[in-house]
């Protein structure tokens, strides 16, 4: 029987009702300014501020080092541009990982037009950053370091704590470097501690933790100095301007404090289910390989690449029996250049185009596994069965 299962929810996931109860009052009942002075504007600040304290909890941070933005990519755009910006005179090399998200990789590549050096380090074929590679690349005129704390497409994690200790002890003899890591997908997933980490940026997005679209934050630590990107407001306390949307940021608070108390419940079911599934895709389907590292990665990821068959294909003929996945980042998607997540794991062009995420979410069910299971070697087969790789090969 037909159903729909979502299985993107690396992508996005659906708000959660608790998240929708907080914010639904800021839209017309307490719908003041959080600049007012007046009532209005008094009870729409202490809801921010709320908000606030409840972001800053996830990720043992201080209230005041929460900068809210639209998103997980102007957090990053905040980050790089701001820091560099603020920083410009103690040098012009950022060092980042080859496999970050496109809001970190096009920025990186958009300075480079500027007169920045870049360096992407690899991250060979287990997705991972050498810390030694870090090491090696840091010059004398490099002030920024940014590795994402989780990749997107793969989930593999990276060694962001090795990092920040190494970022930290550079600065305390006296050079003059920052580390930024893009956590967007990691927090609410697994346990994201700034303190931990030694970052001094760290971004998050509200939309992958069931809140909605267009809110998130920039983690800044005290005393780290940033550029305004957005200037003519003084919100944020200077370090992005315009007026704060109280009801998604109420959202986005109310979302963390779910995500900090179901943490570590939540990583126990999704990696459960992930595994379920990789164990019986292991059992029936032939000729494909998981990517990146299979232990030190996020518990609701699994990317496999299929042979002899386009991602894309099997993407649609998924969507046409109701279950929904991704081939990499959503933004990349519709086009049918391989994943550069992928090659760089040295993947070639076959296997690369042949790679599949399938995300799991606290919504999917035993019955949602079940449907997939069945619905995914039959789409597999029928593509195999009309692949010109396939037909080529038979005809050798
Ligand atoms: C790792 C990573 N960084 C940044 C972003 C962008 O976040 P947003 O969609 O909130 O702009 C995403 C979204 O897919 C992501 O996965």
């Amino acid at each position: 029987m037909f159903r729909r299962v979502y299985l993107d929810n690396s992508a996005t996931t659906p708000v959660d009702r608790e998240v929708v109860a907080a914010m639904l009052p800021f839209f017309s009942e307490k719908f003041g300014n959080a600049s007012s002075i007046h009532f209005f504007g008094q009870e729409a600040r202490g809801a921010v501020d709320k908000a606030r304290h409840q972001v800053a909890e996830l990720i043992n941070a201080r209230p005041n080092e929460i900068v809210f933005t639209s998103g997980g990519t102007e957090a990053n755009n905040l980050a790089i541009r701001g820091l560099i910006e603020a920083n410009e005179k103690y040098g012009k090399h950022i060092i980042t990982s080859a496999i970050e998200h496109s809001a970190v990789r096009e920025v990186c590549q958009d300075l480079e037009k500027r007169g920045y050096a870049v360096t992407y380090l690899p991250v060979y074929e287990d997705g991972i950053v050498k810390i030694e590679d870090v090491s090696d690349a840091i010059r004398e005129d490099t002030i920024l370091v940014s590795v994402m704390t989780a990749n997107n497409e793969i989930g593999t994690i990276q060694p962001v704590e090795e990092i920040g200790r190494l970022v930290r002890r550079r600065r305390e003899n006296g050079k003059k470097i920052w580390f930024h890591t893009d956590a967007v997908q990691a927090v609410g997933k697994i346990p994201v501690d700034v303190e931990a980490i030694g970052c001094d940026l760290l971004s998050v997005s509200a939309h992958k933790i069931h809140a909605p679209k267009g809110i998130g934050a920039l983690y800044a630590r005290r005393g780290v100095r940033l550029h305004s990107q957005n200037i003519g407001g003084h919100q944020e306390r200077e370090r992005r301007g315009g007026t704060e949307s109280v009801p998604f940021i109420v959202a986005f608070g109310k979302a963390c404090e779910l995500a900090k108390n179901n943490l570590a419940e939540s990583q126990i079911i999704l990696k459960n289910l992930r595994d379920k599934f990789e164990q019986a895709v292991g059992e029936i389907i032939s000729d494909f390989e998981f990517n990146g590292n299979r232990e030190n990665r996020l518990p609701h990821i699994s990317n496999i690449s299929f042979c002899t068959i386009e991602g894309e294909g099997l993407l649609i003929n998924l969507d046409l029996q109701g279950v929904a996945v991704s081939t990499g980042s959503a933004c990349s998607s519709g086009s049918l250049e391989p994943s550069p997540v992928i090659r760089a794991l040295g993947r070639d062009d076959e296997l690369a185009r042949g790679a599949i995420r399938f995300s799991f979410g606290k919504e999917n069910t035993a019955a949602d596994l079940e449907y997939v299971l069945e619905v995914l070697p039959k789409a597999i087969e029928n593509l195999r069965r009309l692949s010109p790789n396939r037909l080529k090969q038979a005809a050798k």
